[in-house]
């Protein structure tokens, strides 16, 4: 039931519809976690500093730490449980694995929806701060590890697996799955 606190929502998860009652002030990662037990994504500093919360809103990345569960209301959001295709794992999630791309893993679900998230900027030619040309026209820069640390930049790990987590995303790049649109070329990932 509605109150001047509170409001019902309906929430479009994974390709779910969950309608639930929230308190305007609860943010879309206690929604997730607290509310409806989705406790792949974690929650680390509570305040859009680790990136641990990451989500794709609309296949745009985002920390939920931060998003009111209410402004998420009609737009698709997607949970690291949501990113594998059935039984068959993302290629972001498969490179992680292959190539250990993570310790004790608890970053690792937000590390794993932002590389989504930035493979898909990449595609689109997005640039980042260490991209050279800017020029819409010449658009994606090579996949650099230093692109790749820049744009993953917002996401924290505590037990430094960043060698293997740039490694996991540029191998993931080089998979046409990775984007679900354009394909970025093995020339391309440095
Ligand atoms: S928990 Fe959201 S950014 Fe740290
Ligand atoms: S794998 Fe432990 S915090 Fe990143």
């Amino acid at each position: 039931m509605a109150t001047s606190t509170s409001s019902v929502v309906t929430l479009h998860i994974n390709g779910e519809k969950f309608t639930l009652p929230v308190d305007h002030r609860t943010t879309l990662l206690d929604a997730l976690r607290e509310r409806l037990t989705l406790t792949g994504t974690k929650k680390g500093c509570d305040q859009g500093q680790c990136g641990a919360c990451t989500v794709l809103l609309d296949g745009r990345r985002t920390v939920s730490c931060l998003q009111l569960a209410v402004a998420a209301e009609g737009r698709e959001i997607t949970t690291i449980e949501g990113v594998a295709d059935g039984d068959r794992l993302h290629p972001v999630q498969q490179a992680f694995l292959d190539l250990d791309g993570f310790q004790c893993g608890y970053c690792t679900p937000g590390q794993i929806c932002s590389a989504i998230g930035v493979l898909r900027e990449h595609a689109e030619g997005r640039p980042s701060a260490v991209t050279d040309d800017i020029r819409p026209e010449a658009g994606p820069p090579p996949l650099t590890p230093e692109e790749i640390r820049e744009r993953m930049s917002g996401n924290l790990c505590r037990c430094g697996a960043y060698v293997a987590i740039v490694d996991a995303v540029a191998k993931a790049a080089a998979d046409p799955r990775a984007t679900g649109a354009a394909t970025v070329s093995e020339e391309d990932v440095a």
